[in-house]
């Protein structure tokens, strides 16, 4: 469990529209690059909305053991203290990412850039992620695996390079995780280190760098994908960082305004970077309605308060290349296909299964609790919708992931029979605030 305490089973029933005006918390994936920068400049970042999580918070506990001064100012307010690329700590205990892989995997790309030695730990979700996809590239820039559990997992001890080496690199797969651990690794070598991905993944990283002042560029590869190019050894000058609300957490009080009859629900300030927006552009085509109220930039982001009505739903053709754009957001889909009229086919979903759970099976066997037709082809996932309420009447076994718990939570509000999920205490990773606010939205979960 997050806080390993005991599992929080709840219930989530149908009951009248969902209506009302509500903020989402700070994007998980800023957050965490907002502490790293903190950490890897000299000064004071100030970080306005930074989403108050368990995983940010496992970011926030290793940015001090390697040396930062993090500082809880208020409500989303933080300080960090960092001393500069070069100057990291050698940490004293395990750093314990808990549930995060984000966090794990962009902090092994600092440490590995350092001449430092740290060994990483999570709980048993991250235990079973690949780290492999992470300690290939860095080994090739001079990291050394002092100690690793079998499969390239966690547990495991990274020995940073003493002089790095700036490689080019091409991602095996569409991962902003992998690309953004060899740039962290790169600031700290000589030279230029070149990240290619196939398929373009969410660009924080490079955005941020750019902001606190590295040479970065981002060029257009091939059909989709990107090649980024890092000049090594900047000095990061500190800036203000605002966090705009995360798309990702936005996505269940969507899904669930989109299903509950009668809904009319306003989220403010969400994010609209493409890169993170194919949920939006999936739902627009199943014939969702949804309106952007108040477009303007925020932080260096574009963000949009959206107003989202009740509306009957649609299955479609997902193409896989959308899939790094809305990689998170395919069990709340599959809750809201579940709803529409038709087969909804969602292409090239293998990468779901090493999320924080086998989110493939995690979705497959939540639906089948819940009476809805559904198949997996090769790596695709088939919901067939009945273009009415779903079923509903099962119980959802979350595996520690707090995406399955929240969707199968909104699934219930519109389900004929109420939905049980076994856990939800890892909604505290990245959504604290979920069960109050969809509680003020008029949901009904206990
Ligand atoms: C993230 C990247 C994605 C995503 C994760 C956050 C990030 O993972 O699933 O929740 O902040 O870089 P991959 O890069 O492995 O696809």
């Amino acid at each position: 469990m997050a806080h390993g305490s005991e599992a929080l089973p709840l219930q989530a029933e149908r009951g009248g529209p969902l209506r009302g005006r509500v903020r989402v918390p700070g994007d998980k994936s800023i957050s965490h690059r907002s502490l790293i920068l903190g950490l890897l400049s000299v000064g004071e970042t100030r970080v306005t909305g930074l989403l108050e999580g368990e995983d940010v918070l496992r970011t926030a506990d290793a940015a001090r053991a390697l040396g930062a001064t993090v500082e809880h100012l208020g409500p989303g307010e933080w300080r960090v203290r960092g001393m500069g690329i070069g100057t990291l700590l050698e940490p004293r205990g395990t750093l314990d990412f808990g549930n995060a892989g984000t966090g794990s995997r962009l902090m092994m790309g600092v440490v590995g850039g350092h001449p430092i030695r740290a060994t990483f730990d999570g709980d048993a979700s991250l235990r079973k992620r690949p780290m492999g996809r992470i300690l290939d590239p860095l080994k090739r820039m001079g990291v050394t695996v002092i100690d690793v559990a079998e499969g390239n997992r966690l547990p495991l001890t990274l020995q940073g390079a003493r002089d790095s080496i700036p490689i080019e690199y091409t991602t095996p797969v569409a991962s902003a995780q992998i690309k953004s651990a060899v740039l962290f690794a790169g600031l700290n070598a000589p030279g230029e280190t070149i990240v290619i991905e196939p398929e373009a993944s969410r660009d924080h990283t490079e955005k941020m760098l750019a902001y606190f002042g590295a040479e970065i560029r981002s060029e257009p590869a091939g059909t989709h994908g990107r090649r980024i190019t890092l000049k090594g050894r900047p000095e990061l000058s500190p800036r203000p960082i605002v966090v705009p609300a995360d798309p990702s957490s936005a996505a269940f009080p969507i899904v669930a305004a989109l299903i509950v009859p009668g809904s009319d629900v306003i989220i403010e300030s969400v994010m609209m970077n493409p890169l993170r927006t194919g949920l939006l552009t999936t739902l627009l085509e199943m014939g969702a309605s949804i309106e952007e109220l108040d477009s303007r930039v925020e932080g260096g982001e574009r963000v949009a308060d959206l107003r989202i009505r009740h509306s009957p739903l649609r299955g479609v053709d997902v193409p896989a290349e959308r899939a790094p754009s809305m990689i998170d957001e395919y069990p709340v889909l599959a809750v809201a296909a579940a709803f529409a009229s038709g087969e909804t086919r969602m292409r090239g979903l293998q990468e779901l299964r090493v999320k924080e759970s086998d989110r493939l099976a995690a979705v497959a066997d939540g639906l089948a609790a819940n009476g809805v037709a559904h198949q997996i082809v090769g790596d695709d996932l088939i919901v067939s919708g009945s273009g009415r309420a779903a079923p509903g009447g099962g119980l959802v076994a979350t595996h520690m992931d707090h995406r399955i718990a929240m969707s199968f939570l909104i699934m219930g509000l519109a389900s004929d029979k109420a939905v049980g999920v076994d856990d939800t205490s890892f909604i505290a990773t990245s959504f604290p605030d979920f069960v109050p606010m969809m509680t003020r939205l008029g949901g009904a979960l206990r």
